[in-house]
């Protein structure tokens, strides 16, 4: 959608101009999963498809909010006087969490706006749509207000509404880049100390296939806050002679010699997962920069393996997705990417394979899962950012 399109849209249901037009990407995930709130590293990359918005400040208290993804649901209209969660509220929970969170942080809001939102992350894909809308409400708040804003503040705002807003214990990597995203590169971030690099993603002639299951990710949110308790219990038992905070802070050497102080089968597998990806993203990271294409490659096959066998996030749809992949001609390596339990993987596709690539993984998936998955070229872009000014 064209910033024309948008101002359009925007007069269309509030009758009136828009001060100013944004975008903020989604997300996808290279390497790293379920790393984060394990105090381990990640590697994700922005991408094109993302939220926009058009939005105008208002003289009184009102905040009025139109998407186009929900346009059954008209206009909603909330009110800086009541920032509470209410479910009939449905995704403007999202705006009033951010909103509250600047709020507290001592940022000046004193009137209200209206917004219209238009969302091209596919609903339930696991491309962060969330995340998206939150630094999106940020950036528009930074620009109707004229907020001093660091956008590391904005990240953690973001994560913030999140967790305690919405409920969903998630870490910083969604926020982090879609805040901090950049043209072509990924995010190499260490998410306990949050010292990052822009990588240049590099793949040649390759390029990234995000491969959607089409399979709503129910129940993922309480699967998602039960392997984090899994995780912490783990670190627990382990601190009955070590003492760490997270298991982002051991090596797969230190962690085998420990294990037998976790007493639970399942949990030796998470911790193991958070160990084990910790170094695989790490060691992703160097191949690619020493332009050693396939072992990264084989490393992101590694990484599905052990969400799949050791973390347990996968499912039919997402296994099925890249065990077919990885037997298609010209394919470096694919996985899930995201929280798993459906949503969408990744596979890294030579070029002049891609059209083989999506028919004969279309073909397989739909036999095995009865149903299509969908793809889209993955493109790697900036983070959130104001796109016109009236
Ligand atoms: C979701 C969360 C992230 C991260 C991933 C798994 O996307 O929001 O914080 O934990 O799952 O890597």
């Amino acid at each position: 959608m064209n910033t024309i399109e948008l101002n359009q849209q925007f007069t269309d249901i509030f009758f009136t101009e828009a001060d100013a037009t944004f975008f903020s990407p989604g997300r996808i995930n290279l390497i790293g999963e379920h790393t984060d709130y394990n105090g381990g590293h990640v590697f994700p990359a922005a991408i094109t498809l993302g939220t926009y918005g058009a939005a105008r400040k208002r003289d009184d208290r009102k905040i009025r909010l139109y998407s186009a993804n929900f346009d059954h649901l008209g206009i909603i209209e909330i009110d800086l006087d009541n920032l509470t969660f209410d479910k009939a509220d449905n995704w403007t929970n999202y705006v009033k969490g951010v909103i509250k969170f600047l709020q507290e942080a001592g940022h000046v809001i004193e009137t209200g706006f209206e917004a219209f939102v238009y969302g091209t992350i596919p609903n339930g894909a696991g491309l962060s749509s969330s995340a998206s809308l939150e630094l999106l409400i940020g950036i528009i708040a930074e620009e109707l207000y004229g907020l001093k804003l660091d956008r590391l503040d904005l990240v953690k705002i973001g994560k913030k509404t999140e967790n305690e807003f919405i409920g969903v214990n998630s870490g910083i990597m969604d926020q982090f880049a879609i805040g901090m995203g950049a043209d072509n590169r990924a995010i190499y971030l260490d998410t306990n100390t949050l010292d990052y690099e822009l990588v240049p993603l590099d793949l040649g002639d390759h390029v990234i296939v995000i491969m959607n299951t089409n399979k709503r990710r129910e129940l993922a949110d309480s699967k998602y806050n039960e392997r984090r308790a899994e995780c912490e219990r783990a670190v627990e038992e382990l601190n009955a002679v070590l003492n760490i905070q997270t298991l982002g802070e051991l090596t797969s050497t230190e962690f085998d010699q420990y294990a037998y102080l976790i007493k639970d089968a399942n949990r030796i597998k998470r911790a193991r997962h958070a160990v084990s990806e910790n170094e695989r993203t790490l060691r992703a990271l160097e191949a690619l920069q020493a332009g050693k294409l396939e072992e990264f490659g084989r490393l992101v096959n590694a990484s599905h393996v052990s969400l799949e066998h050791d973390y347990e996030v996968t499912g039919l749809e997402l296994d099925t997705l890249a065990h077919t992949a990885w037997e298609q001609e010209g394919v470096l390596g694919a996985r899930m990417t995201g929280a798993g339990f459906g949503g969408c993987g990744i596979a890294i596709v030579a070029k002049d394979k891609v059209d083989a690539f999506t028919e004969n993984v279309g073909r397989t998936y739909t036999e095995i899962v009865g149903y299509a998955p969908s793809f889209y070229m993955a493109e790697i872009a900036g983070g959130s950012r104001v796109l016109s000014r009236k």
